[in-house]
C-alpha cells in the first residue's frame, strides 16, 4: 500500500509540475480598438514580438483587433476588473476612468510628436501612469504614437470654424472632446468607437476626427471625402495591462512586460515617422480632398483654448499641472 502511495503522490507531484508549466506560460489577449495596418496594430505586434524574445519563447500575447473585444471605455472595465489581460485604446478614452490624464487631450497642448515623447517617457508620463492604476485599475506600460487628429466629413470641404456648422460630428464619449466642438459653436454626437464606422456609413454622423494612420487603417475614405488638417489633439494610444492581472505575475514576467512595452513605444514613434506621409498621400489617392483650415487654425486655437482649458483645470489636478506640462515642452506657463 505504502508503495502504492508512493507511486500515486509521485503521479500527482509530477501532473501538479505540468499544470504549473502551462500555468506558467501565459498567452495575454490583448483587446484592440483599431483594425489591421493601424498604429495600435503595430505597437502591439512590437509588443507581442519582444515579450516572446525576452520571455525565451515562455509568454505570448493575441492581438484582437476592430473591436471584437468590446468598445474602447468597455475594455478599461473589463481589464480594471480583470476579466481581460491588456487593451490598446486611444487616451481620450481612458480619461473618464482617470480624469487627470486628460491633459494630454486638452487641445492644443501637444503640438508635435516629440512633445507627445517628451511627456509620455517623462515624469509627467509616469504620474499619469501611477494616477491611472489608482483611479482606473489598469497599468499604462506602453505608448501608441499615431498623430494628429484631422476632420474627415462627407459633406463638404471645411476650412473655417464657420464652415463647420452645419455638420454632425462624432466624438468619442470625452468631456474634453465634446466642449472643444461646442467653443466652436456645434453640439456634437458622443459615439462608441466601435459604432463609429457605421454612424458614418449610415449618415447618422457626417464626420468624425482621428489620424490620417486611423482613418486609412479603418478605410474610412469609404464613406468620408474630406479632410481638414487641424491638430488639436495629438493622439496617444496607451497599451494597458490589468492591474490585477500585473500584480499576479511574477518580478521577472512584471519586468519583462515592462520592458517589451517600452521597447514597442520606440518602435510606434518610429512607426509613425516612416508612413505618416506616405498614408496622407494613400488618402489623397483614394479620393479624399485635403485641406488646411484657413489662417493657420488661428480661430480654432482662440476658442478652444480660451474656453475648455479653464474648464479642465481641476480634472487634470490644477492650472499648475498644465503649466508643468507646458513648460516640460519649452512652452509658456498660463
Ligand atoms: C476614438 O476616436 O474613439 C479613438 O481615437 C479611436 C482609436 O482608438 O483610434
Amino acid at each position: 500500500f505504502i508503495k502504492k502511495l508512493g507511486t500515486m503522490t509521485a503521479a500527482v507531484s509530477v501532473a501538479a509540475l505540468m499544470v504549473a508549466g502551462a500555468a506558467d506560460a501565459k498567452n495575454f489577449k490583448i483587446a484592440v480598438g483599431d483594425s489591421a495596418g493601424s498604429a495600435q496594430e503595430a505597437l502591439g505586434l512590437a509588443f507581442v514580438k519582444a515579450l516572446e524574445e525576452k520571455s525565451g519563447g515562455a509568454h505570448t500575447a493575441t492581438l484582437f483587433l476592430n473591436g471584437q473585444l468590446g468598445s474602447e471605455q468597455d475594455t478599461v472595465n473589463e481589464a480594471a476588473i480583470g476579466t481581460l489581460d491588456m487593451s490598446l485604446l486611444a487616451i481620450n478614452n481612458i480619461t473618464p476612468f482617470s480624469p487627470s490624464v486628460g491633459v494630454f487631450t486638452l487641445p492644443y497642448v501637444i503640438l508635435s510628436l516629440e512633445d507627445a515623447e517628451k511627456l509620455t517617457q517623462g515624469p509627467i508620463g509616469q504620474e499619469l501612469v501611477e494616477n491611472t492604476i489608482r483611479d482606473a485599475g489598469v497599468r499604462i506600460i506602453g505608448w501608441t504614437y499615431t498623430g494628429f487628429r484631422r476632420l474627415t466629413n462627407s459633406k463638404k470641404p471645411v476650412s473655417s470654424v464657420a464652415d463647420l456648422q452645419d455638420l454632425i460630428i462624432r466624438v468619442p464619449k470625452n468631456e474634453i472632446m465634446i466642449e472643444t466642438y461646442k467653443s466652436w459653436g456645434i453640439s456634437p454626437t458622443p459615439m462608441a468607437w466601435s459604432e463609429t464606422f457605421t454612424g458614418l456609413q449610415t449618415k447618422v454622423v457626417d464626420g468624425q476626427d482621428n489620424p490620417y494612420l486611423t482613418i486609412n487603417a479603418m478605410k474610412f475614405y469609404e464613406v468620408q471625402n474630406h479632410v481638414t488638417n487641424l491638430r488639436y489633439i495629438f493622439s496617444i494610444e496607451p497599451l494597458i495591462v490589468s492591474e490585477s492581472v500585473f500584480q499576479g505575475l511574477s518580478e521577472e514576467d512584471q519586468k519583462i512586460i515592462l520592458e517589451a512595452g517600452q521597447e514597442a513605444t520606440q518602435i510606434s514613434a518610429q512607426f509613425l515617422r516612416d508612413s505618416e506621409a506616405a498614408i496622407k498621400e494613400e488618402l489623397t489617392e483614394k479620393g479624399m480632398a485635403i485641406i488646411d483650415p484657413e489662417n493657420d487654425e488661428a480661430e480654432f486655437i482662440e476658442l478652444a483654448t480660451g474656453a475648455v482649458w479653464p474648464q479642465f483645470y481641476e480634472s487634470i489636478g490644477g492650472v499648475e499641472k498644465l503649466n508643468t506640462v507646458l513648460e516640460a515642452i519649452g512652452r509658456e506657463p498660463v
